[in-house]
């Protein structure tokens, strides 16, 4: 375990190089505009608490993508793929910034705790495979669905310091969706006589894929139940969805963008799996 700090030292160069990079690529943020006075001590611990979690999400994204980003090569894949990847880190270093930096205006600056065997998804791989299996369940499934969740995120949220965060934060989130779906097509193409297995094993993971995500997206119970619930909840908003409104964005993202993109880029097997799932939720 170690803890994430958001600095190394203010007059350091590489921090400086770092705040270039952290620097929202739209808009702006304007830091020193919050009041923390005018919120209620306890609003502001769990606004302070939804943020640390979210920055360990973040920093978790930063490393699986600088991983994958060093084995692309095992996928032939053309230089452009590695800019766009040196992009996708930029965003998640930015994004994790984004969320240390919420946790410090709020006044209760956090270092949370990072286990850094978690962070080694590709570790134990058959390579190229896993490498196709992580790049389609990380961009086509939890992108396209993360950028949902921060676009409702963003209606909802009526504090205007977490209203820029999260703008800041869904500019990118889209591009990184959109991306996935390219990504997804291109790995889709058969590459090699090796192609039908590696499809097939991506194809029996998605009941499991599609499991994880429903749980990161705390859904407890099937899309009827979720949609009747409020997808918001009280008080001032700081960037977030209630529990249902999360559990929503999951099942709004599987039913119009996931399933049928998936399906379309030749994974039929996503239908049924999705139906599966549906049938477990009750
Ligand atoms: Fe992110
Ligand atoms: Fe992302």
């Amino acid at each position: 375990m170690y803890r994430l700090a958001r600095s190394s030292g203010s007059d350091l160069s590489l921090h400086q190089e770092h705040l270039a990079i952290a620097r929202p690529r739209q808009g702006e943020v304007h830091w020193d505009s919050f009041e923390p006075a005018a919120y209620e001590p306890a609003a502001l611990d769990e606004a302070a608490a939804l943020w640390c979690t979210r920055a360990v999400q973040e920093m978790h994204s930063l490393a699986l993508f600088t991983e994958l980003a060093g084995q692309l090569h095992l996928l032939g894949a053309p230089l452009d793929w590695s800019g766009a990847f040196a992009r996708m880190i930029a965003d998640e270093v930015r994004h994790t910034d984004l969320c240390l930096r919420m946790c410090e205006a709020l006044g209760r600056p956090a270092s949370p705790e990072i286990d850094p065997a978690e962070l080694h998804l590709l570790a134990a791989a058959s390579p190229r495979s896993h490498v196709r299996q992580t790049i389609v369940a990380a961009f086509c499934i939890g992108e396209t669905i993360s950028g949902r969740m921060f676009r409702r995120a963003l209606r909802a949220t009526d504090v205007p310091l977490a209203r820029e965060v999260v703008a800041a934060i869904v500019v990118d989130e889209t591009f990184h969706g959109e991306l996935g779906w390219e990504l997804g097509a291109l790995l889709m193409r058969r590459d090699g006589p090796q192609f039908d297995v590696e499809r097939g094993e991506l194809a029996r993971r998605l009941p499991f894929l599609f499991r994880h995500f429903a749980g990161l997206c705390r859904v407890t119970g099937p899309p009827e139940r979720a949609r009747s619930e409020p997808h918001v909840d009280e008080g001032p908003n700081f960037g977030t969805l209630s529990d249902a409104g999360y559990a929503c964005a999951f099942f709004d993202g599987m039913e119009e963008d996931v399933v049928p993109g998936l399906v379309a880029i030749g994974l039929p097997e996503a239908e049924p799996a999705y139906v599966e799932l549906l049938r477990t939720l009750g």
